[in-house]
C-alpha cells in the first residue's frame, strides 16, 4: 500500500472513530493524536535530545550493507554521556539518571507511521507511545517526562498499530539505562566493565537483507531467526579482563525466548530485573529471558588464565514452543530445544584486583497482599485462542474499542491475575477444539508461552502456580525469577501467575500486551482504563 493511502486510510479511521473516542472517558477527542507537537514552556529539561526514525544501511555481516530502519539521536542539553551512539543497527543507548526531566523531539523520516514507547518506564499517559498517538513521515512528536523509575535496564522500541513487529524487526530499537543515588552507593563495575548484551535473532537473504514471515499462521507462532545479533553484530566475542562485571542484558527479540546458561556450568548471578536492582544476589543455573525481559549479571572472570574463553549459551529447553523452529523460522536454524552460541567471552588480560560483589544491593518497596486496595479485588488477565488469534480476556484489540475495557482507579494497588490455559477460549466448543492440548499446528499454537507486558509501574510476583505437571515444564521452571521489580513476564502454558502491581500518578489509557511482537500486532493487546 502506497504511503498516502496509509495516511487516508489512517486519517478516516482517526476521523471517525475520534467521535467515538470523545464519548469514552479516559479517552477524549483533544488527547487524540499530534497534541504534543510542541514543547511545553513551563517544562524544564535538565536533558534534551532529538530522536530520528529513520532509513539507514549498515555493516551487519561481510559483504553488502543491510537496509535497516534505524533510531539515531543528537544531544541538546544535559551530560554527554546520555545519547550513545554503538555500531550496527540499534539506536543510540540513552544514560539517564532519576529525577531528571527529559524531552525528547521525536521525528518520523520513514515512510510508515511510527511511535516510541519507553518500555519500562512510569511516565504520563501521553509520552507512553500508545499507538493512537502514532506520527507520519515529516511530523514530530515532543516527549516530555521526568525519569522516575530505579537504577536498572530498560528500553525503547516502536509501538506503531499491526506494525510494531516489522519495525523492531527492522531495526527500531534501543537500550535505556537509569541510575541513581542508591545504585552509585554499590560501586558495580562500571565503564568498560559494564557490557550491555541486546540478544535478537535475524534472518537474513543471500543478499545481506532482512528477511520476514509472511502469514498469519506463521506469524502466530513467531518469528525465529537463524542467526544470533549482539548489540546489532554477528558472531560477538568481548575481550574482558579477569575481574568482575556488569551485564545488562535485554531480549530486544521479536519471539525468541533464551534459557541462558554459562557453557562451563558457572551458576548465574543474577542483581537485577526489569525494573530495579535486587536486594541482594541471587544465583541461579539458568535464566529464562522472553522477549522484553532484561536480567542484569554480576559475572566475575578473576582466576581465570589469560586466553581462556566462557561462552553464554541458550540452552536447549522442551517447554512450548521449542518444537517451533521450524515453522517460526525461515530455514530451521537454531530451534529452541537446541543448545547455542550467545556471546563469547575471551580473557585478554590477567589483573589482580577485582570487585566484590556486595552482600545487598538496594532497599526495595516490597508489596503483599496487605498492600491491596481491594484485597477481594483481582484482575483476571486470561490468555486463550480464538479464530485462530491469541486473545486476552476473550477480545482482540481495538484502538477505541471501550467494550470490556478494564477500568482501574488511579491511586491503587492491585492483584492481577494471568492464566494460561493453554486450551481454546470460549464455552461449548466441543469437537477437539476446547480439549487438552493435541498435535498438529493448533496444538502448539495453543502450547505456547506469551511474555506478558504491562505499560505503567513495575509490577511484583506474588505467586506462580502451574497447573499441569509436564516433563517440559521442569526444563525451565529453575530459570525463573521470584523477586524484584518486573514488567514482563513469562506465562508458560498451565501457568496461573498472581502479580502486584501499582497504578499511581497518572491516568488514563495504558497497555498490556503479549510481547511476541507478531502475537502483539495480530490483537493480542488491550487497554486498562485508569481513572
Ligand atoms: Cu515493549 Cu507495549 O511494549
Ligand atoms: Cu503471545
Amino acid at each position: 500500500m502506497a504511503h498516502s493511502e496509509i495516511s487516508r486510510r489512517k486519517f478516516l479511521q482517526y476521523t471517525v472513530l475520534g467521535s467515538l473516542a470523545s464519548a469514552f472517558p479516559g479517552l477524549n477527542k483533544a488527547e487524540n493524536r499530534l497534541i504534543n507537537k510542541e514543547p511545553d514552556k513551563n517544562f524544564r529539561p535538565d536533558v534534551e535530545l532529538e530522536l530520528y526514525a529513520q532509513n539507514a544501511e549498515v555493516p551487519i555481516l561481510p559483504g553488502a550493507h543491510t537496509h535497516v530502519y534505524q533510531y539515531s539521536g543528537k544531544l541538546l542539553k544535559g551530560p554527554a554521556h546520555t545519547v550513545k551512539t554503538i555500531p550496527g543497527y540499534l539506536g543510540p543507548i540513552l544514560n539517564f539518571e532519576r529525577g531528571q526531566k527529559v524531552r525528547i523531539f521525536f521525528y518520523n523520516r520513514i515512510a510508515e507511521p511510527v511511535i516510541t514507547h519507553w518500555h519500562g518506564l512510569h511516565v504520563p499517559q501521553k509520552m507512553d507511545g500508545h499507538p493512537m498517538y502514532e506520527i507520519f513521515n515529516g511530523e514530530r512528536f515532543v516527549y516530555e517526562f521526568e525519569i522516575d523509575n530505579p537504577a536498572a535496564t530498560y528500553w525503547y522500541h516502536s509501538h506503531t498499530h499491526e506494525m510494531t513487529a516489522t519495525q523492531v524487526y527492522q531495526g527500531l530499537a534501543g537500550l535505556i539505562t537509569v541510575r541513581d543515588a542508591a545504585e552509585q552507593k554499590l560501586e558495580l563495575p562500571t565503564d568498560e566493565y559494564e557490557i550491555p548484551l541486546i540478544i535478537q535473532d535475524r534472518t537474513f537473504t543471500r543478499g545481506n537483507q532482512l528477511q520476514y514471515l509472511h502469514g498469519r499462521h506463521r506469524r502466530m507462532m513467531g518469528f525465529l531467526g537463524d542467526t544470533i545479533l549482539i548489540n546489532g553484530q554477528a558472531n560477538a566475542t568481548f575481550p574482558v579482563k579477569s575481574r568482575a562485571y556488569r551485564l545488562r542484558l535485554l531480549n530486544g527479540s521479536n519471539s525468541r525466548i533464551y534459557k541462558l546458561g554459562w557453557d562451563d556450568g558457572t551458576p548465574l548471578t543474577v542483581i537485577g530485573t526489569d525494573g530495579g536492582l535486587l536486594e541482594a544476589p541471587e544465583t541461579f543455573p539458568y535464566v529464562m529471558l522472553a522477549p522484553a525481559e532484561r536480567v542484569e549479571l554480576w559475572m566475575d572472570f578473576s582466576g581465570r588464565e589469560k586466553g581462556s574463553e566462557l561462552t553464554l549459551q541458550s540452552l536447549g529447553y522442551k517447554g512450548g514452543g521449542a518444537r517451533m523452529g521450524r515453522m517460526g523460522g525461515m530455514r530451521g536454524g537454531l530451534p529452541q530445544g537446541k543448545s547455542f552460541p550467545i556471546a563469547k567471552f575471551s580473557v585478554k588480560e590477567r589483573v589482580g584486583e577485582s570487585h566484590q560483589l556486595p552482600k545487598k544491593l538496594v532497599p526495595i518497596r516490597q508489596l503483599s497482599a496487605k498492600d491491596l486496595t481491594s484485597p477481594d479485588r483481582t484482575v483476571p488477565i486470561e490468555i486463550g485462542m480464538r479464530h485462530m488469534l491469541f486473545q486476552l480476556n476473550d477480545q482482540t484489540f481495538g484502538m477505541y474499542d471501550h467494550q470490556n475495557i478494564e477500568r482501574i482507579p488511579v491511586n491503587t494497588i492491585q492483584k492481577i491475575r494471568i492464566f494460561h490455559e493453554g486450551r481454546m477460549s470460549g464455552s461449548g466448543r466441543g469437537g477437539g477444539m476446547g480439549g487438552p492440548r493435541g498435535m498438529g499446528m493448533m496444538g502448539m499454537m495453543l502450547s505456547l508461552p506469551h511474555p506478558i507486558h504491562l505499560h505503567g509501574q513495575q509490577f511484583q510476583i506474588l505467586s506462580r502456580k502451574q497447573n499441569e505437571s509436564s516433563s517440559d515444564y521442569e526444563t525451565v521452571k529453575d530459570g525463573f525469577i521470584h523477586n524484584g521489580w518486573k514488567d514482563t513476564v513469562l506465562v508458560m502454558p498451565g501457568e496461573d501467575i498472581e502479580i502486584i502491581k501499582p497504578f499511581e500518578d497518572y491516568t488514563g489509557l495504558y497497555l498490556y500486551h503479549c510481547h511476541n511482537l507478531e502475537h502483539e500486532d495480530l490483537g493480542m493487546m488491550r487497554n486498562f482504563d485508569v481513572y
